[in-house]
């Protein structure tokens, strides 16, 4: 039976924790075996990205597979082939899919249509494989991720969702700061208070990172929002800046999955200083993707 990742929600704990320590092990010892030798990953890219397509494809050169990446402007998908006819042809030609998309409902589309796994790469609700390497650079900090106390500043968006599932998952607590206006998704939130009582929101970004291990901010933006998001001004009180940082832990850790709005979001001052281990999570990417790739299309 096929498994996708199209939200950490797929994953039982005890399986995202072995994926952090398959990546923390590929990262210490890389495995230059090529134990995925033959196997092609399609990757389909409806937005822009980075990381995701960097991390994604040299993964998957570095564990012996190949990848070939459509953007939807140059192919069939940006003329209206639906997603359920893409995703039954390409499971006759690739191994496994990744797509970055708009609503997750396209990703599900995607992997009820595909005979191979799908990993959602970025949707506008959920972003698991950012979250994974997350979740590897705090454990590398902080190591035991259910004593923590982690907070997130900004706006609620597909990052927020995902921490609130790494949360509901790993028992850590989870405090969100954002305006009454930008709030995480109701429904999320509703699902997700049956399961923990250790997310908490609130609209006071000290009282948020008041103790915390974990400071985590991302764009007041997102990707497909340009054209509806209210004026910038109701964000300011969420800079991430050294002020707001003095509430947390003396050796928090700060986190941004990146790109930033520097000046917006985070301070230079923040996200250039001691505290912040933006490049590593970026890096860890590649090691948690390691990970994915060799439990959805190789070894387990
Ligand atoms: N963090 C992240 O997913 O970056 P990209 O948008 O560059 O892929
Ligand atoms: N929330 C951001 C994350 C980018 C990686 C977006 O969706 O644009």
């Amino acid at each position: 039976m096929k498994q996708d990742l199209l939200t950490l929600w797929d994953l039982e704990p005890q399986e995202i924790l072995s994926l952090l320590e398959v990546a923390a092990q590929l990262k210490q010892n890389p495995d230059h075996s090529e134990p995925l030798k033959g196997k092609t990953l399609g990757l389909i890219f409806e937005k822009a990205s980075t990381r995701t397509k960097v991390s994604f494809t040299v993964a998957a050169y570095q564990l012996g597979a190949q990848v070939i990446t459509l953007e939807q402007q140059n192919s069939q998908l940006g003329r209206g082939e639906s997603y359920a006819d893409t995703a039954k042809v390409l499971s006759r030609y690739v191994d496994a899919i990744m797509i970055r998309t708009f609503g997750q409902a396209s990703a599900e589309e995607m992997a009820r249509h595909a005979s191979i796994p799908v990993i959602n790469g970025l949707s506008d609700m959920f972003h698991p494989c950012q979250l994974l390497a997350d979740l590897l650079t705090v454990q590398e900090n902080k190591g035991d991720l259910s004593q923590l106390k982690i907070s997130w500043v900004g706006d609620g968006n597909n990052m927020t969702h995902s921490w609130m599932v790494a949360a509901a998952k790993l028992g850590f607590e989870l405090c969100i700061a954002t305006p009454a206006s930008q709030e995480p998704d109701g429904d999320l939130m509703k699902q997700l208070s049956t399961v923990t009582d250790k997310i908490v929101l609130t609209q006071d970004p000290f009282a948020a990172v008041k103790g915390a291990d974990v400071v985590n901010t991302d764009t007041w933006v997102s990707m497909g929002e340009e054209d509806d998001k209210e004026a910038l001004e109701i964000y300011q009180p969420y800079q991430l800046n050294s002020e707001l940082l003095k509430s947390a832990k003396d050796n928090a850790i700060v986190l941004h999955c990146l790109p930033a709005h520097r000046g917006h979001e985070i301070t230079d001052e923040v996200m250039d200083g001691p505290q912040s281990k933006v490049w590593d999570q970026a890096e860890n990417r590649l090691h948690a993707q390691k990970a994915v790739l060799l439990r959805l299309l190789g070894r387990k």
